[in-house]
């Protein structure tokens, strides 16, 4: 029967098996799925594998420290960071449209991961060595909501920003094909991955670029970086990680409210609280927060933020509105 101490060593066996000496990329996005399958095949093969973190400059405060800190200290993946906010942001100027949006996204990860990857074939080459292989952290759902066989990389692109062309030179690793979520999360603590990115909630590859209605600023992001702290932080304070399943924490960016503070009249922008209930992000209910959860996290936010002087709530089920505003 299922046991993760049999499938870490289990897959360690295959890999080694699969790879020999060759060298392996893996690209981490911050989520469940790219930390626990690179944190195995590091297991299995040591400083044979280069992890690379593309920070598009739409991370959640904290994010980029969490990979390069915690995450590294807990398995010592060796890691590279490329450092994309610029070229994001300049790609993303004037786009209000949310599928273009996700579509500059997308291209521009691709494009600064296949840099990374050239520059390390490169170096692996004139040491003599080969690189042959991609991890990817695929899941059994995935696979079947692909109808994928073994070794295509067709995930769909909505879903994993980390979705990568499949005309790349290389044999995919994937570790966790055989299994759920919560198997993963359960080798991911076995692997000693800290629990904040073990049990972290569902992520959206665009991240923030997504959940800002309007154009994606740099003056945007650090509003709503913030915004989304305070909210995640009175969350788990509160004890209500378990009870949601995400809560998009939006930016009404171009919509402009009244507001007073102290003696004067202001003129910001308004929060939207998402908090969904869920299975499988297919359909999703809003959660009935406790009133002084959301008091809390209203205060604190119009308080701390100053160019927000409204927060309200989404209470729409999924369909009709999705989760995401965007
Ligand atoms: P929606 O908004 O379609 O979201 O109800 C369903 C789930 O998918 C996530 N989501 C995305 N994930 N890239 C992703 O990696 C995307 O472009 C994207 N759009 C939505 C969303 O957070 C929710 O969990």
């Amino acid at each position: 029967d299922w046991n993760s101490d049999n499938v870490i060593a289990e897959q360690i066996e295959r890999i080694r098996a699969q790879v020999g000496d060759a060298r392996v990329i893996s690209a981490l996005s911050g989520g469940v799925d790219s930390a626990v399958s690179t944190a195995l095949v590091h297991k299995a093969i040591g400083d044979q594998l280069t992890a690379v973190f593309v920070d598009h400059g739409l991370l959640r405060k904290g994010e980029r420290e969490q990979v390069e800190r915690d995450y590294v200290a807990s398995t010592g993946v060796r890691l590279i960071t490329v450092d994309a906010a610029d070229t994001f942001l300049g790609h993303l100027a004037g786009v209000t449209d949310p599928e273009t949006k996700r579509k500059i996204i997308g291209r521009e990860f691709i494009r600064a991961f296949e840099k990374v990857q050239r520059d390390l074939v490169d170096e692996a080459k004139a040491s003599g060595e080969k690189v042959k292989f991609l991890v990817q952290g695929t899941l059994y759902p995935d696979v079947v909501e692909s109808g994928g066989g073994a070794g295509t990389a067709n995930i769909k692109s909505h879903h994993n920003v980390g979705g990568l062309p499949d005309d790349l030179d290389f044999a995919l690793i994937e570790p966790l094909r055989t299994l759920f979520k919560d198997e993963v999360r359960e080798i991911g603590r076995e692997l000693g991955i800290p629990e904040a990115i073990v049990g972290r909630q569902p992520f959206p590859g665009p991240g923030l670029g997504i959940r800002i209605i309007g154009e994606v600023t740099r003056e945007r992001l650090d509003v709503l970086r913030e915004a989304d702290a305070i909210a995640r932080e009175e969350l788990s304070a509160a004890g209500m990680d378990q009870a949601i399943w995400q809560c998009p924490v939006v930016l009404l960016a171009d919509v402009r409210s009244v507001g007073v503070q102290g003696d004067g009249r202001t003129y910001g922008h308004p929060i939207v609280l998402r908090p969904v209930s869920s299975e499988d992000a297919m359909t999703a209910d809003w959660t009935r927060l406790p009133y002084d959860v959301l008091a809390k996290i209203s205060n604190r936010i119009t308080n701390e933020v100053s160019e927000v002087n409204r927060v309200v709530l989404d209470v729409t089920s999924k369909p009709p509105a999705t989760i995401e505003w965007e």
